[in-house]
C-alpha cells in the first residue's frame, strides 16, 4: 500500500459512499477493529490491518468503480446516440468517438463474427434498402459495405463513377441527397472533395457514412484498422497503450491515415513514427490534434530511421490523383517496405498493414508481393474485418445491435475454411 493505512480506509468509504458502521458490515469487521485501524499511526490504540483485507477492500473498491462505469454508459442510451452528430445518426468523422464507445462498436464487430465469417446468419435488415453513392473509384469499401448490408439481410442499391450520376448534369449534392432519401435507408457517400460528405449529410436525416471525402476521412477504414491492431496484439499478448506506431507514404492525402491517428490517438502513451517523402508529410493540424493528447510523434523521411522498434507498421499508397504541383510519381525504391527490410529492422512480431490498393505496378515501390506469405503482413486479414466492422456501423446506426445475437441461425452452405490460399494459419475461420 504506498499511502497510509487511514488515508486508504477513508479514500474507499468515500468512494463507496459508505458510513463506518454500513462498510465494518460490508468487509465483515466489527466495527471497533475498523476504527482501531483508522486511527492516526503512531497512536496507542492504532492497529496495523491485515493484508487480506487490504486486498479485499481493494478488489470492492475496483468492483465498483468498474459497475459504475458500466451504469453511466447503460443510462446515457443507445450507442448511436452518444456517437451522433448534429443531432443525427450518421458517421462522418472519426472524431465522433471516445474510448469507451469505439471499444463498444467493437464488441458489437465481435458479435457480427460468426456471420462474417459465414457460420451465422442474420435477417435483422430485413426490409432495409443501402444506397451506395461512389463518386471516386473504390473496390473493397464500397462492396465490403454493401455485402455487411446484405450480410445483415438488407439490400442494395450502387450508383458508381461521376460521369453516369446526375451530378455530371450539374445536380447539386443538397438535391442529390434528399432524392436518395426518399429511396434508400442509409447511404455510404465517397466523393473527392473533402467536406463533401458532410454536405450529403446535411442534407438528409436518414444514416449516412461516409465512405471517404477526398483527403479528409476514411472513419470506417480507421475504425477496421484500429480492429485489426486490437485483434493481432491481444494475438501476440501486447497492449496498445504504450506501443509503436510507423506510418510510411503519403501522409499529406492518405485519408486513412489522418483517421486512424486520430482514433489511435484515444490510446495512452504512443509513439508515432511518420515516415513521409519530403512534400507528402502529414498535415500540421493532425499532427497537433495527436501530440496535444500527450503522444510522442517524431517524423522522418528514412526507413531506416523509422522502422526499428514499431509494433506496427502501417504503409499507404502515394495518391497521385490528389497531386496539385508535388512532381513525385511513386516511392523512390528506398522507400520500398518489404521483406528484406522488415528483417533487417523490425521486430520478429511486428504487424504490417496496408488500407489497400497497394500499387503493384512496376516502379511504384508500394508495399512489396514478397510478404504475401508472411504471418507479420496482415493486409487481408484487415480487409476481412471490414465486413464484422462495416456490419457493426449500420446495426449501431439503425438501431439493431440489440436484436442481432437472437436472431442468428445456422449457414445452409459449406464455405472453404480458409478463403484464401496463402493464409496463415490464425486467419482461417475457426
Ligand atoms: C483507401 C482510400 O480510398 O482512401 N482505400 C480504401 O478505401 N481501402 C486508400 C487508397 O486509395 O490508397
Amino acid at each position: 500500500m504506498s499511502v497510509s493505512q487511514q488515508v486508504f480506509l477513508r479514500d474507499a468509504m468515500r468512494r463507496l459512499n459508505l458510513t463506518r458502521d454500513v462498510f465494518a458490515a460490508r468487509i465483515g469487521v466489527k466495527r471497533r477493529a475498523l476504527d482501531t485501524w483508522l486511527l492516526p499511526e503512531g497512536s496507542q490504540e492504532a492497529r496495523g490491518m491485515p493484508e487480506v483485507v487490504t486486498r479485499f477492500v481493494t478488489e470492492i473498491v475496483d468492483n465498483e468503480a468498474l459497475l459504475k462505469k458500466y451504469a453511466q454508459s447503460a443510462q446515457s442510451g443507445p450507442l448511436r446516440n452518444r456517437i451522433a452528430t448534429g443531432g443525427k445518426h450518421q458517421l462522418l468523422s472519426v472524431d465522433q468517438f471516445s474510448r469507451e464507445s469505439v471499444e463498444e462498436l467493437f464488441r458489437i464487430a465481435d458479435l457480427m463474427q460468426p456471420i462474417a465469417r459465414r457460420q451465422k446468419v442474420s435477417r435483422v435488415l430485413e426490409g432495409a434498402v443501402l444506397g451506395n453513392l461512389f463518386f471516386e473509384a473504390s473496390t473493397r469499401t464500397r462492396v465490403s459495405f454493401g455485402a455487411a448490408f446484405c450480410r445483415l439481410g438488407g439490400s442494395v442499391c450502387d450508383t458508381t463513377g461521376f460521369t453516369f450520376s446526375s451530378m455530371a448534369k450539374g445536380e447539386s449534392i443538397y438535391d442529390t441527397s434528399r432524392v436518395m432519401s426518399g429511396y434508400v435507408d442509409a447511404m455510404v457517400v465517397r466523393h473527392p472533395e473533402q467536406g463533401s460528405v458532410a454536405e450529403f449529410a446535411r442534407a438528409t436525416n436518414i444514416p449516412v457514412v461516409n465512405g471517404g471525402d477526398g483527403p479528409g476521412e476514411h472513419p470506417s477504414q480507421a475504425l477496421l484498422d484500429l480492429y485489426t491492431i486490437l485483434t493481432e496484439f491481444s494475438r501476440l499478448g501486447k497492449l496498445l497503450d504504450g506501443a509503436s506506431v510507423a506510418m510510411v507514404g503519403d501522409l499529406k492525402y492518405g485519408r486513412t491515415v489522418h483517421s486512424l491517428i486520430k482514433l489511435l490517438a484515444l490510446y495512452r502513451g504512443l509513439k508515432f513514427t511518420l515516415i513521409a517523402p519530403a512534400g507528402l508529410e502529414m498535415p500540421e493540424y493532425i499532427i497537433e490534434q495527436a501530440s496535444k493528447r500527450g503522444h510522442v510523434i517524431e517524423q522522418t523521411a528514412s526507413l531506416e530511421a523509422g522502422l526499428p522498434g514499431a509494433d506496427v507498421i502501417y504503409a499507404t499508397r502515394v495518391q497521385k490523383e490528389r497531386f496539385a504541383d508535388e512532381k513525385m510519381q511513386g516511392y523512390t525504391a528506398e522507400f520500398q517496405v518489404n521483406k528484406a527490410i522488415i528483417d533487417k529492422y523490425c521486430r520478429p512480431d511486428v504487424v504490417v498493414m496496408h488500407p489497400l490498393p497497394r500499387d503493384s505496378r512496376e516502379g511504384a515501390h508500394d508495399l512489396s508481393t514478397d510478404l504475401n506469405e508472411d504471418p507479420r503482413l496482415a493486409i487481408f486479414r484487415q480487409t476481412d474485418n471490414g465486413i464484422p466492422v462495416r456490419m457493426a456501423i449500420f446495426a449501431v446506426l439503425l438501431g439493431v445491435e440489440g436484436l442481432v445475437q437472437h436472431s442468428l441461425r445456422d449457414v445452409t452452405w459449406s464455405p472453404p475454411s480458409h478463403v484464401g490460399p496463402d493464409d496463415s494459419v490464425f486467419h482461417g475461420i475457426d
